[in-house]
């Protein structure tokens, strides 16, 4: 399995305990993590967290015995440097070039073909002053990827700007940083489609995108790199993968296409429910309006009717869009109240009107709030015998069998 390698440095502020959240989904997606902390981050978070989180001692002192080129041949190890929480102070340093410290001695000897992020977190005043501005823009200036800061509840009690960015997406900035990981990529795309009937108003379905949260999970877990395309609302993975937001099936279409025309995808897993029909024209008082409108639709009719169109079915023209012609498509087909004779029948339909290489079925009887629903995975070749899977790990599990087999992952 490919690993990636990230230098993760720790400075002196408050926040410094949320870098054990990302540490930790860091690893867990497979991530080599050397933490380099400043004596004033270590205050903050103990090294037994991050030495227990990562399995490798913590660096702080650029003298300490045995470890004394560790400023010059741990830029040459990494594959990606992060600083997160950026202190004002470790900035302003930055800026000035000094290397009278760790981290300092680390950014001068950096090697700029690697990406190099940074995660400021302070007090709004310290964030806005223009010691700090200047040397952001001075950073940036250099090469380095300043992240911006969250609003909201400082520790100090005040409201404002400089609050770190949440930990989900500094690793969603590591993951479009990093470079294209080797090995077969996956893109799932999960969740919900939206279709507007207004600015305020649209027509969906009731997926949570937990199933699809759950595979990505797993096949990250196993090494794979994945592409999560994701609903408004609906779960994303735990797990370090490149996430991509879409709305409407239009939007989730022009998403798919950019991606998988970008990059060569072995697989693609479509889980997402596509809207079958999009709200088209809406009549009320006698009036017809195209849809969406740009403006709230307002309250006081009696009653109105929406016409809707129907949909064209995307998972027919995936192929169409991958740069692999080679891409295997796997596709979901989720039936109401079907026996098994009749899932069978609407999977061997799916499988005559589009070029799917393996159908995942399931049933709303079987689906449960905890995600215990029966998965039943057929084969182009053979659609006699579905192999049967209880949980989505042992689905993905037979996905990874059945997709890759025979073939080394991530060779
Ligand atoms: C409770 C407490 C919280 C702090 N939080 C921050 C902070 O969020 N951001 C910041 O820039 N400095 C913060 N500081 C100040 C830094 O810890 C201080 O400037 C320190 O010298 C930074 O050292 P370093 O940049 O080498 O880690 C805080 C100090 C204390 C006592």
């Amino acid at each position: 399995m490919s690993r990636y390698k990230i230098l993760y440095q720790i400075s002196g502020s408050i926040s410094a305990y949320k870098s054990a959240i990302i540490i930790s989904k860091l690893v867990q997606s497979g991530c080599e993590v050397q933490v380099v902390a400043t004596p004033a981050a270590l205050k903050f978070i103990g090294t037994a967290t991050l030495e227990g989180l990562t399995g490798k001692p913590v660096l702080s002192d650029m003298f300490e015995s045995g470890q004394l080129m560790d400023h010059i041949n741990l830029i040459k190890w990494a594959d990606l440097v992060l600083l997160a929480p950026a202190t004002a102070n470790t900035i302003n340093r930055l800026s000035q070039g000094l290397a009278d410290d760790l981290i300092g001695a680390l950014f001068l000897a950096h090697d700029w073909s690697k990406p190099y992020l940074l995660a400021p977190a302070m007090n709004t005043k310290m964030y806005t002053h223009p010691a700090t501005q200047a040397s952001l823009n001075k950073l940036q200036e250099w090469g380095v990827k300043v992240l911006p800061t969250a609003d909201g509840y400082l520790a100090c009690g005040d409201e404002g700007q400089g609050k770190l960015l949440d930990p989900v997406h500094i690793i969603k900035a590591i993951m479009q940083a990093l470079p294209d990981q080797p090995g077969k990529r996956v893109l799932i795309t999960s969740g919900g489609t939206r279709e507007a009937i207004d600015d305020v108003r649209f027509v969906s379905n009731i997926s949570t995108g937990r199933t699809g949260a759950a595979l990505a999970d797993t096949f990250v877990r196993v090494g794979y790199p994945v592409t999560f395309l994701h609903g408004a609302q609906s779960k994303i993975p735990e797990l370090a993968c490149e996430t991509v937001p879409y709305s409407s099936s239009q939007n989730l279409e022009d998403e798919l296409k950019k991606v998988l025309s970008a990059r060569d995808f072995e697989v693609v897993i479509h889980l997402a429910a596509v809207s079958d029909y999009i709200p088209e024209k809406l009549e009320v008082d006698q009036e017809v309006y195209v849809l969406p409108l740009t403006d709230k639709l307002p309250s006081h009719s009696d009653s109105l009717s929406i016409r809707f169109r129907q949909n064209d079915k995307l998972l027919h023209k995936i192929r169409g869009f991958s740069k692999n012609n080679a891409i295997k498509l796997v596709a979901f087909k989720l039936t109401s109240g079907a026996d098994e004779t009749q899932q069978k029948q609407a999977v061997v339909k799916l499988f005559q009107n589009s070029s799917c290489d393996l159908v995942v079925a399931n049933d709303m009887q079987d689906r449960r709030l905890d995600q215990q629903a029966s998965f039943h995975l057929y084969d182009s070749i053979d659609t006699t015998t579905p192999i049967s899977a209880a949980r989505v790990e042992d689905l993905a599990e037979s996905l990874i069998n059945n997709l890759f087999k025979n073939q080394e992952i991530n060779s």
